[in-house]
């Protein structure tokens, strides 16, 4: 994982996860320091520690206000709780349907819930925040927003791609990253995270992405892709045409088999081994 400060107001909780046959996959967090600070997802379980030191490197605890969760799939609740525990103002921003996706694993006290549904903003002191459902997503519970102060839109898993080397998946912007490569990884994560896009009425999506305010930002934030300035009408293009990308079909039993065959020694190459082994 890494923390970079992308700007006065925003730092990034970055980590890459390898997922064999994909890539490796951005899984971003954010601090908004707006005037009663935002953390923006809380991490994945498997990287619990490192991402409570990077937080609380960039926001004091005793300062953090609000936990923006933008849905709650557990590469996103890693932290959940110790975040709560650890910081006593903040509050936790959701869905009716996000706390109760939350509440069958995390017992979360429901006077540090703060319930928002898309069209409805959040009062952070110096700017508003306004949720949306982004065009693509995996959770009903999901929300992004758009901070009017900056015309930053956080788009949750929305426009994500896994990248060929980790060092891109923590890269400081997406610019970074080579076109073609950006173009295939997106259209893959785009069927991978929301298969339903290939089935979806054509006009209505239409009508849908021309919806999507987060159009025009100067800066798209994806929580599975590197930041994006000045992207927004490439990303929208590559989500446009994502109906069109052939379905996803993950490894099967016998891929699983192949693979791990090629991970073992050979019986005959390990029987060597063992007698050259030192004993
Ligand atoms: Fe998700
Ligand atoms: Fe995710």
């Amino acid at each position: 994982m890494r923390s970079h400060r992308l700007s006065d107001d925003l730092t990034v909780l970055a980590h890459a996860e390898e997922i064999p046959g994909l890539g490796h996959l951005p899984v971003n967090a954010f601090v908004l320091h707006a005037e009663q600070p935002v953390l923006v997802d809380t991490g994945m379980p498997a990287v619990r520690e490192e991402f409570l030191d990077l937080l609380w490197s960039a926001v004091d605890p005793a300062d953090l206000r609000w936990i923006w969760l933008t849905h709650p799939d557990r590469d996103h609740t890693g932290a959940v709780m110790q975040v709560l525990d650890a910081a006593p103002q903040a509050r936790l921003v959701t869905t009716f349907m996000g706390m109760g996706i939350l509440s069958i694993e995390h017992p979360i006290p429901p006077d540090r819930v703060y319930l928002l549904n898309p069209g409805q903003s959040l009062d952070v002191g110096d700017r508003t925040l306004t949720a949306f459902r982004p065009p693509l997503f995996d959770s009903p519970a999901t929300t992004g927003f758009v901070d009017d102060r900056t015309g930053a839109c956080l788009s949750s898993d929305c426009f994500g791609a896994p990248m060929s080397s980790a060092q891109l998946a923590l890269a400081d912007d997406v610019a970074e990253v080579p076109g073609s490569d950006l173009l295939a990884g997106q259209r893959m994560w785009a069927v991978v995270d929301s298969p339903w896009v290939t089935w979806v009425d054509r006009d209505r999506y239409a009508a849908c992405l021309g919806e999507f305010p987060g159009a025009g930002s100067p800066l798209i934030l994806s929580t599975h892709l590197p930041p994006a300035r000045d992207r927004s009408d490439e990303l929208l293009d590559v989500l446009a045409a994502a109906p069109d990308v052939p379905p996803f079909v993950g490894p099967d039993q016998a891929a699983l088999e192949a693979m791990l065959a090629g991970l073992a020694p050979e019986p005959r190459a390990a029987q060597e081994a063992a007698v050259v082994a030192p004993t």
